[in-house]
């Protein structure tokens, strides 16, 4: 479900005409509707309602301010993995105790800072990290609530650079270590062992290594005696990127709810794709249609990899589509950007219109891991980004400009 679609030919999003963002504001930009980004939020909120999670909006997928406080104020907690995180799910006014912070990297002063404002929970990734919040509590006389992050060795089929719950990965602790720190848990005086969290991966479109985790943990807790209060589920979710179809928010809950309905534990999820991916698009205008002796074509557009990276990072697939729709024969092109990388593609052989300079292409599914990915590489200005909200396309996040690009830096040679 999304709110791009084509009105005679012309792209919209909601009401608003591409083109007429594209004259007001030049390319390329993020475009988001605010509509389908609440509407995921309730479609989430409606399948698994029976548990009535809390659900910790994933910043990392996109961090958007505008974007972050609209999940905030329509009832969503955040899953943060920085102090940075922090610092801005704080700025949107998402209240502390709807706060979980994964990541295995937390330094000491990430921990402080999350101490002092009260977050609800830590997600701990390993043994050091436990010892190293117990201390920083002790010193700061508090004493802090924890989840502890299990990896149930289930590997989800998806990109092997995104799939975190399998063994071999730095994430997450295992099932035996787990119960050793549950069995000793007076030696962590500074520390409630509240619950358990648990994430397999991103961009998972089949419900089954989601039950299969689920299973796994339950099992662990029924054997181990442990009594968590909550229970992370973690996100993962998938979306549509192109003809293949992942499975609907309700099909995940079909096979997770009834494993957790009999069962008295506080739930929390963490969706980050499922809620931005579809909900915004990356638009771009095609600078020049370069033809190799091969007759290969490219359209070399004003769009790349340090502005959306997962098509190079991950040879991710995303939808490409031609903002005005013409009466052309079509062509087959690498959508290729500026950058000075032979990597940096944004779609290789896509058929398209005929495609002529000046026109404008959107990249479909790039609300997610998009803008929060992307970078100034060949000092390149980060895009800006826009929102749609109420009939309306308004920039939430300007251009970046050539005195952004070295701002915080000097010459410093004598
Ligand atoms: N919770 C934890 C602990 C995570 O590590 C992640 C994602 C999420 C929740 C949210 O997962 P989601 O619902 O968005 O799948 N840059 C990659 C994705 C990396 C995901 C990292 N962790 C990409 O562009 O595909």
């Amino acid at each position: 479900m999304h709110e791009f679609n084509y009105r005679k030919n012309i792209l919209y999003c909601e009401d608003i005409a591409v083109p007429d963002i594209v004259k007001e504001h030049g390319t390329p930009f993020y475009l988001y509707s605010l509509k389908t980004v609440l509407g995921h939020l309730e479609r989430i909120k409606e399948a698994f309602s029976e548990l009535d999670p809390l659900i910790c909006f994933s910043m990392k997928s996109n961090s958007n301010l505008t974007l972050c406080r609209a999940l905030v104020s329509s009832g969503a907690g955040l899953d943060i993995v920085s102090g940075g995180e922090l610092y801005k799910a704080l700025k949107v006014g998402c209240p502390p105790e709807r706060i979980v912070y994964a990541s295995v990297g937390k330094t000491v002063s990430e921990i402080r800072q999350a101490i002092n404002e009260e977050i609800l929970l830590f997600n701990v990734e390993s043994v050091p990290e436990l010892i190293m919040i117990d201390s920083a509590a002790k010193k700061l006389k508090r004493k802090v609530d924890v989840a502890i992050r299990v990896n149930p060795d289930v590997t989800p089929e998806t990109h092997d650079y995104i799939t975190t719950g399998s063994g071999e990965k730095k994430f997450g602790i295992d099932f035996k270590t787990v119960e050793e720190i549950f069995d000793n848990s007076n030696k962590y005086s500074h520390v409630s062992l509240k619950g358990l969290h648990v994430h397999i991966g991103s961009q998972i479109t089949d419900p089954s290594p989601f039950s299969e985790a689920l299973v796994k943990v339950l099992e662990f807790i029924d054997k181990s005696g442990i009594e968590p209060e909550w229970l992370n589920i973690g996100g993962g979710f998938g979306i549509d990127y192109g003809p293949e179809r992942a499975a609907e928010a309700a099909d995940i809950a079909a096979a997770i709810v009834p494993l957790l309905r009999d069962r008295p534990y506080k739930i929390i999820l963490e969706p980050g794709r499922f809620i931005m991916g579809n909900s915004g698009i990356l638009v771009t205008k095609v600078i020049y249609v370069k033809t190799n002796p091969s007759g290969k074509k490219f359209a070399i557009v004003d769009a790349g990899m340090n502005d959306l990276l997962r098509p190079s990072l991950y040879r991710a697939y995303h939808d490409i589509v031609p903002v005005s729709q013409r009466d052309a024969s079509s062509d087959i092109y690498d959508i290729v950007g500026p950058i000075c990388e032979s990597g940096d593609y944004l779609g290789l052989k896509r058929e398209l219109q005929e495609l002529i300079p000046g026109e404008c292409l959107a990249v479909m599914g790039a609300g997610a891991y998009g803008f929060t990915m992307a970078s100034n590489y060949n000092s390149r200005p980060k895009p800006a980004e826009i929102v749609v909200i109420g009939g309306q396309a308004r920039v939430a996040r300007r251009a970046e400009t050539h005195r952004d690009l070295i701002r915080g830096e000097k010459i410093i040679l004598p």
